[in-house]
């Protein structure tokens, strides 16, 4: 067991109503890097009931659905603007042969998903369906190919059949499926945590290989592709260093003639996923104390060590930033739900999810300088999901909503928020918490202030004082329940659901407002010139 967490004195001054105080400033008028919207993105593998009963369910379904898509969450997505959508994999991404998910369905062949619960996949959803999806959706596709076990002409010919437009031997095939059109598909994955399920490699093998394989995906037409190698998992800054490396003097470079300056990719990723018991007893996703829940709040506290340490390995070999981070797989990683397939990842969401994804959020606005994506893991029925289908039923999670309230930070500029003295910090197991967390944002003459009380059981008052601009009314919203374990499901939706919240005032040039226990709190602030 763990100790049970005690308040650090040093960090925090008591407030009246016993909780902490916090103040600090914002600067409204020193605008900071954007906050590229991918980083709201999202991931769908062949999981489980990600894609099958998550996103599709087939044209003959009952279940209101366009070309077998499912049309309600659908609607729930086009909500939080998802910006992108990462497919068909994971450790899926590694076995999946392109060409068996094409064509007439009843002609496709069949195959085992040997990391997921070695149940046969029948391909019915394949490349089309995938970007009938992302058009309906109205979000960018993210393509993960197969570096483990296919080869580079495989992916050469995916990115043909995908984004060319002549009577090319790959775009002619995709025109007798019954696309005429090439596809954008920019964002392009030179395979799968390589160092594991995609093929048990060391880091130099793998940097060989994402220059090949990244070779030969070529762009064709105006299709620019946006190659990512493959990366580190947690910590391991080495295989990021090998991957920077692997880049040597063409680093960022593009050209004209292939294989003259070309980059062989312009991205690298790393996953993060928040774990917070050892990973055959993870613990259960809804069954917790508090020091469980500040535990896990440790960890997905990690997110901001380890986008600074593999920010820190690229600004060696790349000061200019012209080199993107993309963190994408993320999300908190619970045992399955008591009864489900061990292999398909089922797992209930609650308000200390989303907490866990607004803590994520305030990381990736401080680290936008280099963090050019990242993708919750994942979007439907998996790990962390923003909704859970059964059947006909769908549920929104309490993640959806915080990704709902964060949806404003999407290509804003990120505004400096500094604190007078140390967030409050709990001591867990002799790691330091910080129960505070925040950022914030401009955009479109208005500022988006995101507020996190992590404190299990104490209010947080707060008061920033607003510089460089006036501002008007604000208008706040608050994610919150009596219980952290409180979550939704199909008989009670809306047991954790955003409220308008009218805690939030600016007086005497300062926003001031009482954060409760375990909230999250957005505060938009109209900016006057
Ligand atoms: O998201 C589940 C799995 O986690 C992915 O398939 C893999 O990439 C990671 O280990």
């Amino acid at each position: 067991m763990a100790s049970q967490p005690t308040p650090s004195q040093q960090h925090s001054t008591t407030g009246e109503a016993g909780g902490a105080v916090v103040s600090g400033a914002l600067d409204l008028d020193l605008l900071g890097p954007r906050i590229s919207r991918h980083v709201y993105g999202h991931f769908a593998e062949h999981l489980g009931r990600c894609i099958y009963g998550g996103f599709f369910v087939g044209e003959d379904s009952g279940i209101p659905n366009e070309g077998g898509i499912r049309l309600d969450v659908v609607e729930a997505l086009r909500a939080l603007d998802i910006p992108n959508l990462r497919w068909p994999g994971g450790c899926f991404a590694d076995d999946y042969h392109w060409r068996d998910g094409i064509g007439p369905r009843e002609k496709r062949p069949r195959m085992v998903n040997s990391h997921w619960g070695d149940v046969v996949e029948d391909n019915s959803f394949g490349t089309h369906e995938f970007m009938h999806l992302c058009e309906l959706l109205g979000a960018e596709p993210y393509v993960s190919g197969n570096v483990g076990s296919g080869t580079p002409r495989e992916m050469s010919e995916w990115v043909e059949y995908l984004t060319r437009g002549d009577d090319s031997p790959m775009a002619s095939l995709r025109r007798a499926n019954g696309r005429d059109e090439p596809w954008a598909v920019r964002f392009w994955g030179l395979g799968n945590e390589p160092w594991g399920c995609g093929g048990n490699m060391r880091a130099e093998h793998y940097a060989d290989l994402a220059r090949q394989f990244g070779t030969y995906a070529r762009d064709h037409g105006t299709n620019e592709l946006y190659r990512i190698a493959a990366g580190a998992a947690d910590d391991d800054y080495r295989w990021t260093q090998v991957l920077m490396e692997g880049l040597g003097r063409r680093l960022g470079t593009r050209g004209p003639h292939r294989g003259h300056g070309l980059s062989v990719y312009q991205a690298v990723s790393f996953h993060y996923y928040t774990v917070p018991g050892p990973w055959e007893h993870k613990g259960s996703a809804t069954e917790f104390e508090t020091d469980d829940y500040y535990r896990t709040m440790v960890e997905a506290q990690r997110i901001e060590e380890l986008l600074a340490g593999h920010a820190a390995v690229m600004d060696a070999y790349d000061p200019e930033k012209r080199v993107g981070l993309v963190l994408d797989e993320w999300g908190t990683w619970f045992d399955v739900e008591p009864g489900t397939n061990p292999g398909f990842l089922f797992q209930q969401n609650t308000l200390r999810d989303a907490l866990v994804a607004s803590v994520h959020f305030d990381a990736f606005h401080r680290h936008a300088d280099r963090l050019v994506m990242a993708n919750i893991a994942q979007t439907v029925n998996v790990l962390q999901a923003m909704l859970l289908t059964d059947g006909g039923t769908l549920v929104r999670t309490p993640s959806y909503h915080a990704f709902e309230m964060s949806k404003g930070h999407q290509d804003a500029q990120v505004l400096p928020l500094v604190l007078r003295s140390p967030a409050p910090a709990l001591d867990v197991d002799g790691t330091p918490l910080r129960t505070f967390s925040a950022s914030a944002s401009a955009k479109d003459g208005r500022a988006l202030v995101s507020l996190t009380n992590l404190d299990a059981d104490r209010p947080v008052d707060v008061e920033l004082d607003l510089r460089g601009a006036g501002v008007g009314t604000p208008s706040a919203r608050i994610l919150t329940a009596d219980s952290l374990a409180r979550h939704n499901t199909a008989d009670e939706p809306d047991a954790v659901v955003p409220q308008a919240f009218s805690g939030a005032r600016v007086e005497g040039g300062a926003l001031r407002l009482e954060l409760p226990a375990h909230s999250f709190v957005t505060v938009e602030l109209p900016l006057q010139a």
